[in-house]
């Protein structure tokens, strides 16, 4: 069964089991980590905004244009940032660092400013 790991914001490193298939905010779900995922994974929020660990980053599929506009409303964007409802886990991804934000910004889109 691959792993990943969770930075949480204060610092602490949590290793977690990561079954193949599940998506990172799932599976941070399963794992009682605190990663909101407000919208369950229909990219209409960005609060499963994660950080990606650099050497983790490039492997992961091309984010969507939709996850695009969504991670543009993420607080704290970074360049390897990406949201964790979008990253499934495979075999490739055994040891997946993420970061968690030190904020998110708990904001559905108002559909009619779209
Ligand atoms: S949970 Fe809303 S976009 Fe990921």
């Amino acid at each position: 069964m691959p792993k990943m790991f969770f930075v949480l914001p204060g610092g602490e490193k949590r290793e977690v089991e990561a079954p193949i298939g599940l998506s990172v905010l799932e599976i941070a779900h399963k794992n009682s980590i605190s990663l909101e995922g407000v919208c369950e994974g229909s990219l209409a929020c960005s609060t499963c905004h994660v950080i990606v660990d650099e050497q983790y980053f490039d492997m992961l599929d091309e984010p969507t244009e939709n996850e695009e506009d969504m991670l543009d409303l993420a607080f704290g964007l970074t360049h390897t940032s990406r949201l964790g409802c979008q990253i499934k886990i495979s075999e490739a991804l055994d040891g997946l660092t993420v970061k968690l934000p030190e904020a998110t910004r708990n904001m559905m889109v108002d559909k009619k400013a779209v």
